[in-house]
């Protein structure tokens, strides 16, 4: 199922539109682009973090080799993931029918959205399901603290997302997955505002990492009815990546499309993204095709080499992001992205909720990039010896 909303009718002059925006400036991303996003969506019944209006990194100086490339940092939300965007709408949606029950699977950050958004709303209680040693600390310790009743589930992300759907289908609690398509229509906000920022200057790609396949679909969606009703007048190309571990999209992808096998995904440090059945699958392929999209797949080393290369930039982010990165540099060197196109990359959470993997990363002097501690005594000599001074 998808929300199709009567855009013309809630846009009917793009340029008035845009000018619109300029007085907006003070309202939440959500409420700003709210014609766009969820016209129909009550604004009593808004449940809100104060999500958006994220920062648009312009790293060009660092990455001659694209003629720009910027970074749209979504860990810059409230609880550090891009999934506070499709929240607002889930949970407020949710807040409007009456929901008082609602429950996600997650691979961690799903779990700490929906779990500070139903603990911010007047009477919601969160469940999540999570695989059962599968997320970093950071994760966990999110929906636990926000109030949620959390279960850890003995298997992989596939097998909680199976159990949810059998839960819901049977009792009366509200599903807030991304197969839910509230949330799509939420996220839809990420690339809208990235054009906004860029004066609707519509960047030849978007690079986007790709796990249960709902945030490329909104990205598309969003991007396409931009198109339709004429606020933009060029269409971007997606780029969808993937870990060597876990891409059923990028097989599919090889074939033409022409099915979907599930895997069983592997450990990645991009244990965000070990989905191996995507749920958007075919919403996916949808935007893939409409926006002459590429899938492609990154190793381990390529991820944590081009994560810890950001890091350093001051740009703190998670493994699945630096898929994303990855991907976009493996793309340029293939010729695939050119030296003369504009690229943005989408980057999904936040370094903060994968602390563990760095400080892993950077005690291993085997790593490009590593930037090993040392411990001494507390002794000035010492000191500066450890200092070279
Ligand atoms: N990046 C991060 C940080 C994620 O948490 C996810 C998905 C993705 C990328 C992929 O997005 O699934 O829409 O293709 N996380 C979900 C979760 C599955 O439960 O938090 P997608």
């Amino acid at each position: 199922m998808e929300v199709l909303h009567d855009l013309e009718s809630a846009i009917p002059n793009p340029q008035t539109w845009k000018d619109s925006l300029n007085s907006k400036m003070v309202e939440i991303a959500f409420i700003r682009y709210k014609s766009l996003l969820f016209p129909s969506l009550p604004k009593t019944a808004l449940i809100t973090l104060s999500e958006g209006d994220t920062p648009l990194y312009d790293v060009t100086s660092s990455f001659p080799q694209f003629n720009s490339i910027k970074l749209k940092h979504e860990g810059m939300n409230p609880t550090l993931s891009f999934k506070d965007r499709g929240m607002v709408a889930g949970v407020s949606w949710a807040n409007h029918l009456g929901c008082e029950i609602v429950i996600c699977a997650s691979t961690g950050d799903t779990s700490a959205a929906m779990a500070a958004y139903a603990g911010s709303a007047p009477n919601m209680k969160g469940i999540v399901l999570l695989p059962e040693g599968k997320i970093s600390p950071e994760q966990l310790a999110q929906p636990i603290a926000s109030g949620a009743l959390t279960v850890g589930i003995e298997t992989d992300f596939d097998g909680c997302m199976k159990l949810v759907q059998q839960l819901t289908d049977k009792h009366n609690i509200y599903l807030l997955n991304s197969m839910n398509s509230v949330r799509i229509e939420g996220q839809k906000a990420i690339g809208i505002e990235t054009l906004h920022q860029l004066n609707w200057q519509v960047p030849d790609w978007f690079v986007i990492p790709v796990g249960n396949a709902g945030n490329i679909s909104a990205l598309g969606k969003g991007l396409r009815e931009l198109f339709e009703i004429g606020i933009i007048d060029k269409l971007p190309r997606l780029a969808g990546i993937q870990t060597e571990s876990a891409s059923p999209l990028y097989e599919s992808y090889k074939n033409g499309f022409s099915e979907l096998v599930p895997q069983k995904a592997q450990p990645t440090k991009a244990s965000a993204i070990q989905i191996g059945d995507p749920v958007s699958y075919r919403k996916a392929v949808r935007e893939l095709k409409y926006f002459d999209g590429v899938v492609d797949t990154v190793t381990e080393t390529e991820l944590m080499d081009w994560k810890a290369q950001i890091d350093r930039l001051g740009i703190s982010i998670c493994p699945n992001s630096a898929v994303a990165v990855a991907g976009a540099m493996k793309l340029r060197v293939a010729g695939i992205i050119n030296q003369n196109e504009d690229v943005v990359v989408i980057l999904t959470a936040h370094g903060s909720k994968f602390s563990n993997t760095s400080v892993e990363y950077h005690k291993n002097s085997a790593n490009q990039f590593a930037n090993q501690t040392q411990t001494i005594p507390p002794n000035l000599e010492y000191l500066e010896s450890a200092l070279n001074l």
